[in-house]
């Protein structure tokens, strides 16, 4: 106790310090663990520097674009996949989800993987995940660990939301839960912000809390426990996501001197909400799309494209090694200015997973088509919604049974089961005429 009040009044949260004094029993004990959670050296830092700094997150004079290519153009694509899949066989592979999020623009209350995108089975993010994931794993002959990062906001909602639907079929013991971090948010002048009595107003630290989330939960030493070299971290949204993708482990593992990978795909147009691949001052990274300022973001190549075009899907792979060292390593705090608890104009502190990569100072882009791996599911309607994810899968879909032959319905969209077909291997007429109506299901665009 005596170094908490030494530690507040360091940090200049004498109120807080004030008000916790005139608490008692278990309201004085839930406002003491809160307290103690917090850095309050580094919140007191945090707000001097963006006080005197302007509140769009610096981006560096110096930024160049960041080629890359489409993979499945390149000759070494098919030595790629049997690459990584030899690496999956052997179990070194593992996925991990970031799911702390809020999915607040969607407008659902819940976490955001038990969202049901309208597509007739009705599967939620999560089981296409999981299904994807465990077809993945029966085709290479091991299991995949499944890492899962909740927040304290939906952390007992995933699981038991898991729980109820039996892991999907998935074995328990390969799949970890746990939470992210979170941080107070601040006043405008710098003092804690209290919810309610005995709480703080802490929120999760952002995407980029995973890593120190990943190690804190024991869940590095697990997966270094297991033989784990590759990590493929993925956010919840992407109805299309190509999850533990054998050709991208497969790349990185034999071309890379990179400690991570990242899939880029050619942006729809200079307004579209993804962060952009970029160096900056040299090093390798990514703008959020929210800091890229206006003469970079409509910059054109003498041939009328974008020059800054590659787009981030937040589908990363990073050796074992690049996480060890990301454990400890400081990841720069981003700003929001937001109404928290009533009061206007609060500072609230996130980071960015993608950060990480000026830290690990080499990364290897793989350049991804849209229809075959993107469909973010952010917006209640109009672009990125459920209606687009829905056509995009549909329109993937059908696209495989023609590959395979298959007498598909002009008229009509299609949705294959991940748990028959991870990316559109595995069908022909003769399995198209056994499952559809099982697991193929025909729809309407509409
Ligand atoms: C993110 C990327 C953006 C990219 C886009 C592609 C970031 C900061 N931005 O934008 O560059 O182009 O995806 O769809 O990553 N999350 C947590 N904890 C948090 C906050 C978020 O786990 O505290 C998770 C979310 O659950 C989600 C992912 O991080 O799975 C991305 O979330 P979000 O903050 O919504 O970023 P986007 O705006 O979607």
């Amino acid at each position: 106790m005596a170094d908490i009040i030494e530690v507040l009044k360091a940090a200049g949260q004498d109120d807080l310090l004030k008000h916790l004094e005139t608490l008692s029993g278990d309201a004085r004990k839930n406002l003491e663990r809160d307290i103690a959670s917090q850095d309050w050296n580094e919140l007191k830092a945090l707000h001097a520097e963006k006080s005197a700094a302007n509140l769009s997150d610096n981006v560096s004079a110096d930024l160049q674009p960041m080629p890359f290519k489409i993979a499945a153009d390149d000759l070494r694509y098919d030595f790629w996949k049997e690459t990584g899949e030899i690496l999956l066989g052997k179990g070194q592979v593992a996925a991990f989800l970031v799911a702390g999020g809020q999915g607040s623009r969607l407008g659902f209350e819940g976490p955001k993987g038990m969202f049901d995108i309208g597509i007739p089975s009705h599967k939620s993010l999560f089981q296409l995940q999981a299904e994807r994931l465990q077809n993945l794993a029966a085709q290479v002959g091991h299991p995949i660990p499944w890492c899962i990062m909740t927040s304290p906001l939906n952390h007992e909602a995933t699981v038991n939301f898991f729980t109820e639907n039996n892991f999907f079929g998935m074995d328990r013991q390969n799949i970890r839960f746990f939470e992210q971090g979170t941080i107070c948010a601040l006043t405008p002048d710098g003092k804690a912000v209290l919810d309610g009595e005995d709480h703080l107003a802490l929120v999760p630290d952002g995407n980029g809390g995973c890593f120190r989330a990943l190690a804190q939960s024991g869940s590095l030493a697990w997966l270094i426990e297991r033989g784990v070299r590759y990590v493929f971290l993925y956010s919840v949204d992407n109805a299309l996501c190509r999850i533990c993708d054998p050709a991208f482990i497969g790349a990185l593992a034999s071309e890379g001197r990179s400690m991570s990978a990242s899939k880029v795909v050619p942006k729809a147009g200079p307004n579209e909400k993804v962060g952009i691949f970029a160096f900056q001052n040299k090093k390798p990274g990514v703008v959020e799309y929210s800091d890229l300022p206006e003469e970079y973001r409509d910059m054109k190549n003498p041939d009328g494209s974008l020059t800054f075009d590659g787009g981030n899907i937040a589908v990363h792979l990073f050796k074992l090694e690049g996480l060890r060292k990301l454990q400890t390593s400081k990841l720069p705090w981003h700003t929001a200015r937001k109404t928290v608890c009533g009061i206007e104009q609060c500072w609230k502190f996130e980071q960015f997973l993608f950060d990480a990569f000026p830290q690990l100072g080499t990364m290897m882009p793989f350049g991804v088509i849209r229809e075959e791996e993107f469909s973010p599911v952010k917006n209640a309607e109009g672009n990125d919604s459920p209606k687009t994810a829905r056509i995009m899968i549909g329109k993937l879909h059908k696209e495989w049974l023609k590959k395979a032959h298959c007498e598909v319905k002009a008229d009509k969209l299609y949705e294959i089961s991940p748990a028959l077909s991870y990316a559109g291997e595995g069908l022909s007429r003769r399995v198209f005429e056994r499952e559809l109506g099982k697991s193929i299901l025909e729809f309407d665009e509409e």
